[in-house]
Formats: C-alpha cells, sequence, structure tokens
C-alpha cells in the first residue's frame, strides 16, 4: 500500500505523541518525537553544565556529542539510553531557553528532513507541517484545553516513575505554551493542517479519526 508522510504538530500535552506512536504500529510507519530531540540538547546543556547563552560551546557539542536515534519507543543519545533522563524538571526548566536558539533549531530540522526523506513518516512537534515536513500528505494541529494536557502530562509522567507534582507539570506547560507561541514562534498552524481538539476525545477516537483520514489520502 502507497505510505504518506504524516506531520502532528500541537502544545505540549496534547496527545500527539502517544497517538503518533499507535498509528505507527497500525500502519507500519516510523514514529519521530522530535519533542525528545529538543529534550536531549537540554539534557546535554544541564549535564555538561554549559550556559543555554553559550552558543559556541552549544554548536561544538551539537557537531560532536549528538548521536540520537529512537529504537523501541526508548531514546538513546551518545549510545546511552536517555529516556526517562530528557523528563526531569531540570531538562524542562532548560527547554525554553534553548529551543528559540536558531543553531538548536538549524541543527534539529536538518536530522529531522534527513530522518522524513522517505515516506512512511508520522513525525510530531510545532514546527512539522510548516518547516520540516512541508510536504506532508497530512497534517494534523493537534489541540486540547491547558488543564486536561496538564492532567494527561501528569499522568503520563507518573506511568514513567517521574513525581513532579500536578502544579508544577501545568505550570511548565504554561510556560512552554508561552515559548511556542510567542518566543520560537515555532507552532504555527498551516493552511492545509486539520485541526484536531482532543479535549473531549476519548485516546481511541482521536487514533481512529486519523486513521480514516490516512485512508482517505492513501
Ligand atoms: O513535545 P515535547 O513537549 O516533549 O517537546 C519538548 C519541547 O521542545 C517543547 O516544549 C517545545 O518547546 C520544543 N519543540 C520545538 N519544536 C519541535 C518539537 C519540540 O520547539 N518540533
Amino acid at each position: 500500500m502507497k505510505k504518506i508522510n504524516i506531520a502532528i504538530d500541537g502544545l505540549a500535552g496534547s496527545g500527539k505523541s502517544s497517538v503518533a506512536k499507535v498509528i505507527a504500529k497500525k500502519l507500519g510507519y516510523t514514529y519521530i518525537d522530535t519533542g525528545s530531540m529538543y529534550r536531549c540538547v537540554a539534557y546535554l546543556l544541564v549535564v555538561n553544565k554549559i550556559s543555554p547563552s553559550d552558543d559556541k560551546k552549544i554548536q561544538d557539542i551539537l557537531d560532536s556529542n549528538y548521536d540520537y536515534s529512537y529504537i523501541n519507543e526508548e531514546v538513546f543519545l551518545n549510545g546511552e539510553n536517555v529516556t526517562v533522563k530528557i523528563r526531569t524538571k531540570e531538562v524542562n526548566e532548560m527547554l525554553p531557553k534553548i529551543v528559540p536558539n536558531p543553531i538548536v533549531r538549524s541543527v534539529m530540522v536538518q536530522k529531522q528532513q534527513e530522518m522524513g526523506k522517505k515516506r512512511g513518516v508520522i513525525m510530531d512537534g510545532r514546527d512539522i507541517a510548516s518547516v520540516v515536513l512541508k510536504d506532508a500528505e497530512l497534517k494534523i494541529y493537534q489541540v486540547a484545553d491547558l488543564n486536561v494536557r496538564a492532567d494527561r502530562r501528569y499522568k503520563e509522567n507518573l506511568e514513567k516513575g517521574i513525581t513532579t507534582s500536578y502544579e508544577e507539570v501545568l505550570k511548565n506547560l504554561e510556560h512552554r505554551d508561552y515559548v511556542d507561541t510567542y518566543v520560537s514562534k515555532a507552532l504555527v498552524k498551516v493552511e492545509d493542517a486539520i485541526v484536531l481538539d482532543t479535549t473531549n476525545m476519548s485516546f481511541d477516537e482521536v487514533v481512529n479519526y486519523i486513521l480514516k483520514l490516512v485512508e482517505e489520502r492513501v
């Protein structure tokens, strides 16, 4: 069957990645979680005690010490499994300081475009439809109310063994919404994207809705 590329953009906690993972499995597509790639950069800065304003060191570390891979739903950085380590409070706090950086964004976009060259990719993030995979056959702009997103992220964290309080999760999401919308301005709804509000939808409803859209395009 013909394969297409799918771009899913939306704010943190809108349910993009869980949905994308299931769809990738069902269709035999490759899932690419671009948020985890930015998280790995933030993680590198935290562990190497690099200031988010030191562009020279950031460029160096991206050139020499950023070997990212995603295998069986686990994130590897330079051979180390960092799946849990990239979701700590320190990394969350570093993220808004590095995601607007043009050096970081250009390296990330380049790597993501390389990964999306073949058809049969489902990629989620903020700027996928507008920058990374402009020619994706299906573009989804996923939204959900802030409180619903915070609730989902809080429960997701608990499942992963991360014990950040609900209030902290909510505050961090609010701040990252602000950065994605007004500072990095990475999150853009392109004209040909389909808006999907998941606030009152069950997980299965969202998956089935997207699968139907894929079927129409294939
Ligand atoms: O998706 P997730 O919340 O894990 O992404 C981590 C952070 O990386 C987001 O808060 C967002 O600011 C940034 N990001 C981005 N562009 C992307 C994916 C993520 O700016 N394509």
